[in-house]
């Protein structure tokens, strides 16, 4: 067995008296699909911002691609090349065309050369299916072309993990399918991925796992077909039943 590229031990997050994470242990394995589900505010993205240091841990420790993360030595910025991130809102510059966007990155943060970083760029907007919009500015773009645009941004710096927080949350239904596509698409490639998601039919087909993560602590975990299909606690029942079953 290798080693797991995000090991997250005994982790606690508070915001002032508010304790968001008591206690998080989790393991993932190269090529892993992770879905991380539960309630409004129980965390989910306090957990996955301490994965790549966006929040600081209040206690215990992540390990993730190689880098001692909660380390106070760490290499920051090395580390976040190794970690691609995905955000609700795409997060794309908005005063920059679709090219540049995913070109100067690589630019700034990894040096390198015009010509080598359009070239990467043009291949990662062809593999997410956005072509001929290079010139274009991001508002120009359907959400789901911006997102697609974004995972393109963070694919082209070579992460070993990606971490994605509610991806399709801000799409029109009919534009979430073509971003869970590249995910998918992604997750057949062998990228190790960490997905806070309620899309329940993506998590079933793609995760490995599925973590339920509820008041701080993640209170079941398993293949998606028992957790999603059979859950055993009360708050796993209770939650699925409010995602799955809205009106009642
Ligand atoms: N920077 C912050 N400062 C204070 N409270 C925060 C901050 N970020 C998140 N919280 C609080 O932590 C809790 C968990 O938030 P979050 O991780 O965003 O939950 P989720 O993603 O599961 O909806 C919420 O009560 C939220 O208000
Ligand atoms: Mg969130």
């Amino acid at each position: 067995m290798s080693e797991p590229i995000v090991k997250i031990a005994g982790l606690h997050k508070a915001f002032g008296d508010l304790e968001v994470l008591k206690g998080v242990d989790v393991s993932i394995r190269e090529g892993e699909v992770v879905c991380l589900i539960g309630p409004s505010g129980s965390g989910k993205s306090t957990l996955l911002r301490c994965v790549n240091m966006l929040e600081e841990p209040t206690q215990g420790t992540v390990e993730a691609a190689g880098h001692s993360m909660t380390d106070p030595d760490v290499d920051i910025d090395a580390a976040r090349r190794d970690i691609g991130m995905v955000f609700q809102q795409f997060n794309l510059f908005s005063h920059l065309s679709i090219l540049d966007n995913i070109v100067l990155p690589q630019r700034r943060v990894l040096g390198r050369g015009k010509a080598e970083a359009v070239a990467n760029a043009r291949r990662q907007l062809e593999a997410v299916g956005v072509e001929g919009k290079e010139k274009a500015k991001p508002a120009q773009l359907s959400g789901g072309q911006q997102q697609r645009v974004a995972i393109a941004r963070a694919l082209a710096m070579g992460p070993r993990l990606m971490l994605f927080d509610e991806p399709t949350s801000a799409l029109d239904p009919e534009l979430v399918g073509e971003v869970l596509h590249v995910m998918r698409r992604l997750a057949d490639e062998g990228m190790t991925m960490i997905v806070v998601t309620h899309e329940m039919d993506f998590a079933k087909e793609v995760a490995d796992r599925v973590l339920f993560l509820s008041d701080g602590v993640i209170c079941e975990q398993g293949p998606p077909a028992d957790v999603l299909t059979d859950p055993k606690t009360e708050r796993a029942k209770g939650f699925l039943h409010r995602v799955l079953h809205p009106a009642d």
